[in-house]
């Protein structure tokens, strides 16, 4: 051994006992290629394009689900006690037809979300609502190009936090503002937030930007993290935007995805929720509502 590799060796040894040890001194099986990941966030996959995500390794578990998938990742074995429903923005303004009459599609949404919400809780298994829900701060701090993108006429009379007025006799309050009328899940869906928190199995978040996990921290992040929720179901409006910004950021911070073509829905032209299908697919796994609800059974 020449001077340069003896010197590297034990430059090699005193990085290793730098490292942390393993919570527990877990560790995952060697040599075993099934395992995607690390002993605090890994997949199984298995043969038939199956994937455990239940990360049984270190964490206990109750009854995993197998939920049959629709894209490339043709099914995965979820633990429900760390699974959620992640709905985002099923807001009387994005929904209301008085407001958005052309949001069909989120309106044909409802009750599929509804049927999710209801196995979920079935199941004991977290509902979230995460909408816009802003405060005065949240107004001082957003950026002009929100406010513009949001605005009918290029003014800050019409975007986040302007007055609506009355909509066909309710007072829809200020644009987007927690706690408003606008701001509120649309119909059935708000009876269901306000029994779901009143009961204990659905929790509501409000968000400041599309996404509702961006940055280093939101509530809904904090939830997530507290809880050790690893595995999330999304839907709401609109499914390019403030569905797939939350979907993204969620995926990048670790959690599994996966996306419920028919609980999520928009105003934009088809390319955008082909966009998001053709990336949801890569990033996590596509489903429907029908087929989730079926497996929980
Ligand atoms: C981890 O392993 C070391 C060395 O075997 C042992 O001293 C220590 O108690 C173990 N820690 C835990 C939490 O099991
Ligand atoms: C793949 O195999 C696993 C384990 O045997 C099973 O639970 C799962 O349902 C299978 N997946 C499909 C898509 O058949
Ligand atoms: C998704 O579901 C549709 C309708 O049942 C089916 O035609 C299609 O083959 C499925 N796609 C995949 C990738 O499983
Ligand atoms: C106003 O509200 C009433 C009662 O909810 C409803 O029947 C009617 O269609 C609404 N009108 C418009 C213009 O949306
Ligand atoms: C998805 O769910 C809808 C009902 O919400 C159903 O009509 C449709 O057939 C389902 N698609 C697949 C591929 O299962």
């Amino acid at each position: 051994m020449n001077l340069l590799t003896s010197f590297l060796s034990l430059a090699t040894i005193a990085h290793t006992q730098q490292l942390i040890q393993a919570y527990g001194n877990l560790t995952l099986p060697p040599g075993d290629t099934t395992i995607l990941g690390n002993i605090y966030n890994y997949w199984v996959a298995l043969p038939n394009k199956t994937f455990d995500l239940t990360r049984a390794l270190y964490l206990p578990t109750t009854t995993p689900v197998t939920i049959p998938m629709n894209g490339s990742r043709k099914a995965a074995i979820i633990e429900p006690s760390r699974s959620a429903l992640v709905i985002i923005d099923m807001q009387n303004f994005f929904l209301h037809p008085d407001l958005n009459a052309k949001a069909t599609g989120g309106r044909t949404a409802v009750q599929p979300t509804l049927n999710m919400i209801e196995g979920f809780r079935k199941k004991g298994m977290p509902v979230l609502w995460t909408n816009w829900g802003l405060d005065e701060y949240d107004l001082l701090t957003i950026p002009p190009s929100f406010l513009d993108g949001f605005s009918s006429d290029n003014s800050p009379l019409t975007t986040f936090g302007s007055e609506m007025g009355m909509v066909n006799g309710t007072y829809a309050g200020r644009t987007l503002m927690r706690g408003s009328w606008n701001a509120r899940p649309y119909g059935p869906l708000y009876d269901a937030q306000v029994k779901g928190v009143a009961d204990g199995t659905d929790f509501y978040f409000n968000k400041n930007r599309l996404s509702g996990l961006w940055g280093a921290q939101t509530p809904l992040g904090l939830y997530l993290q507290e809880n050790q929720i690893t595995t999330l179901f999304f839907g709401g409006v609109n499914a390019d935007q403030c569905v797939w910004g939350t979907f993204l950021d969620a995926y990048y911070k670790g959690y599994d995805v996966v996306w419920v073509d028919d609980i999520a829905a928009t105003t934009s032209p088809q390319a955008a929720t082909d966009m998001v299908r053709y990336n949801a697919n890569l990033d996590g796994f596509v489903t429907n509502s029908s087929i989730v609800l079926s497996a929980l059974a």
